[in-house]
C-alpha cells in the first residue's frame, strides 16, 4: 500500500476531499473513494471501465504489454510447461504443487468426476435441441441440491470440497450436454485417464467400443482448458463474486458465472466467431465484413477481436494460434477453409487503420473455435468448454473473497427518473 493521497474539489462542496491512493505490487494505483458517500457523492463508471471492484492476488493482466500472469507465472510458460489441473491448484492455493501435492490433488479431482445418477433425470427434461449452455446453467446450479453436507461457505473444508467437486464434475456435465443433444448414452468417467483425455472419452466414446483418444488432441484440449482458466475480474468472474458476496452457495455462484459467460460479447464469442467465419464463407467476402465491422450504423462486430483490457495482442490468442496450426496439421486439415479465412481476416484487420487506431487485436476466442471444430466439438458446445476451463478461476476468486473480509456488493446509481409525484386514480388518467 502507499501513503499517497488524491485531492478532489467539487463545486458546491466546501473544502477539498482527500482520499487515500493505494498501490498494488503491479498495475495502476487505485483511489479509495469510500468516503465520497459521506460527502453526498457517488462515482459514476458504467461498465466499470475505470473501477477496481476488489483486491486480488490471483491473476494480473497488463493490457498494454499483452501480459497475463497467474500467481506471477506467465501464461505462455504455464501453457508450455504446466497442465490444466496443476494450474487449477496454482490458482486456488497460490503456489505450484510439489510432486506429492500434485499427485494427491489429481487423485482427488479424478475421484470426484462422477455425478449423482439422479442428474440423468435432469437431462431427460431438456428438449433434444436445448442449447448446452442453457443445460449447464441448470444442472450446475442444481448440484447444490446434492451436497447439503458441505454448503457452509465459512468452513474452509466445505469450500475446498466444493471447489474439487466443481472442477471435477464440469467435464462430466459438459459431455452429458453433448450426449443428450446426440441422443447417445452418457459415458461414465474413466478415472484412469487424464483430465482432458477423460473429457474427450466422455464426449466421443460410446459403450460399444473402447475409446481411442489422439494424444495430440488430448494435449490441445488440456491447453485450451488452461488458457481459459482465469482472467482477473472479467464479466463472469465479477458475477461470481457479486453472487458470492450475498452468501450464496458455490454451485449457485458458478451457475451465475456460466450465465454471464454465455453472452456473445464475452465467452459466447467463440461460438459467434465460428458462425461469423461460416457466414463470411469465402476469402473474397472478408473486405465486405471488415467494412461492416467499421460501419458505426451497423451493429456487426468482428467477433473474436477487441478486448476491454488488452490493447495489444492477447497472449492466449498467440498460444491458441500455435495449437491451431499443430492440431489441424496433425489432422491433415491445415488447409481448412475456415482457418484460411481466419488467418486472412486477421491479417487484413491488423493492417486496417480502424482496428489499429482502436487497438483491436484477436482475443482468446478467435482461434479456439477453429481448433474445437477440428476436434469435432460442435459450435454450440464451444462456450461450455470455455465455462469448464474457467471454473478454476471462478472458484478461486470466490474462495479468495469468502476467505477474507468482504461486504455484499451493492452498487449505487445516477437516478434520472421522475421526482416524487402523487398516485393518479384510474378514472383521472387520460
Ligand atoms: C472475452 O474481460 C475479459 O477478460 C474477457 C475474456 C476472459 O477471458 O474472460 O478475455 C473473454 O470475453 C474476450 C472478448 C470476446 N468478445 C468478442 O470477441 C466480441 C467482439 N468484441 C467486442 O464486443 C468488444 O471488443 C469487447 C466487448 C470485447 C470489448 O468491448 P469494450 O471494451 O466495451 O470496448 P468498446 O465496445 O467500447 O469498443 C471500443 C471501440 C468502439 O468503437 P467507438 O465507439 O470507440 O467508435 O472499438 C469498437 C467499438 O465499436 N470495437 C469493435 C470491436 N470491438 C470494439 N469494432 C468492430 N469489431 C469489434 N470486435
Amino acid at each position: 500500500m502507499s501513503d499517497k493521497k488524491a485531492q478532489l474539489t467539487v463545486d458546491g462542496i466546501d473544502g477539498t476531499i482527500e482520499m487515500p491512493v493505494l498501490s498494488g505490487t503491479l498495475g495502476p494505483d487505485v483511489v479509495d473513494v469510500g468516503k465520497l458517500t459521506g460527502k453526498g457523492l457517488f462515482t459514476y463508471d458504467p461498465g466499470f471501465v475505470s473501477t477496481a471492484a476488489c483486491e486480488s492476488k490471483i491473476t494480473y493482466i497488463d493490457g498494454a504489454k499483452g501480459q497475463l500472469l497467474h500467481r506471477g507465472y506467465p501464461i505462455e510458460q504455464l501453457a508450455e510447461q504446466s497442465d490444466y489441473l496443476e494450474t487449477c491448484y496454482l490458482l486456488m492455493n497460490g503456489e505450484l504443487p510439489s510432486a506429492e501435492e500434485k499427485r494427491e490433488y489429481v487423485e482427488t479431482i479424478m475421484n470426484h468426476t462422477m455425478v449423482h445418477e439422479s442428474i440423468v433425470n435432469f437431462f431427460k427434461g431438456f428438449r433434444y435441441d436445448a442449447h448446452p449452455m442453457a443445460m449447464m446453467c441448470g444442472v450446475v446450479g442444481a448440484l447444490a441440491s446434492f451436497y447439503h453436507d458441505s454448503l457452509d461457505i465459512n468452513d474452509p473444508e466445505h469450500r475446498r470440497i466444493s471447489a474439487h467437486r466443481l472442477i471435477a464434475k464440469m467435464p462430466t456435465l459438459a459431455a452429458m450436454c453433448y450426449k443428450h443433444s446426440k441422443g447417445q448414452p452418457f459415458m461414465y468417467p474413466d478415472n484412469n485417464l487424464g483430465y482432458a483425455e477423460n473429457f474427450l472419452h466422455m464426449m466421443f466414446g460410446n459403450p460399444c467400443e473402447p475409446s481411442t483418444i489422439d494424444p495430440i488432441v488430448a494435449k490441445a484440449m488440456d491447453v485450451i482448458f488452461l488458457l481459459h482458466a482465469d482472467h482477473e475480474q472479467n464479466a463472469s468472474t465479477s458475477t461470481v463474486r457479486l453472487a458470492g458476496s450475498s452468501g450464496a452457495n458455490p454451485f449457485a455462484c458458478i451457475s451465475s458465472g456460466i450465465a454471464a459467460l454465455w453472452g456473445p460479447a464475452h465467452g459466447g464469442a467463440n461460438e459467434a466467431v465460428l458462425n461469423m467465419l461460416q457466414e463470411i464463407g469465402d476469402e473474397s467476402r472478408i473486405d465486405e465484413y471488415v467494412a461492416k465491422a467499421k460501419d458505426k450504423n451497423d451493429p456487426f462486430r468482428l467477433m473474436g477481436f477487441g478486448h476491454r483490457v488488452y490493447k495489444n495482442f492477447d497472449p492466449r490468442s498467440r498460444v491458441m494460434q500455435g495449437i491451431c496450426d499443430e492440431v489441424l496439421g496433425a489432422m491433415g486439415a491445415e488447409n481448412d477453409p475456415l482457418l484460411r479465412i481466419a488467418k486472412k481476416l486477421e491479417k487484413i484487420a491488423l493492417e486496417d487503420e480502424y482496428f489499429v487506431e482502436k487497438k483491436l487485436y484477436p482475443n482468446v476466442d478467435f482461434y479456439s473455435g477453429i481448433i474445437m471444430k477440428a476436434i469435432g466439438i460442435p459450435t454450440d458446445m464451444f462456450t461450455v468448454i470455455f465455462a469448464t476451463g474457467r471454473t478454476a478461476g471462478w472458484i478461486a476468486h470466490w474462495n479468495e473473497m469468502i476467505s477474507n473480509p468482504y461486504k455484499i456488493g451493492r452498487p449505487r446509481q445516477l437516478y434520472t427518473g421522475y421526482t416524487q409525484r402523487d398516485y393518479m386514480p384510474l378514472d383521472k388518467r387520460k
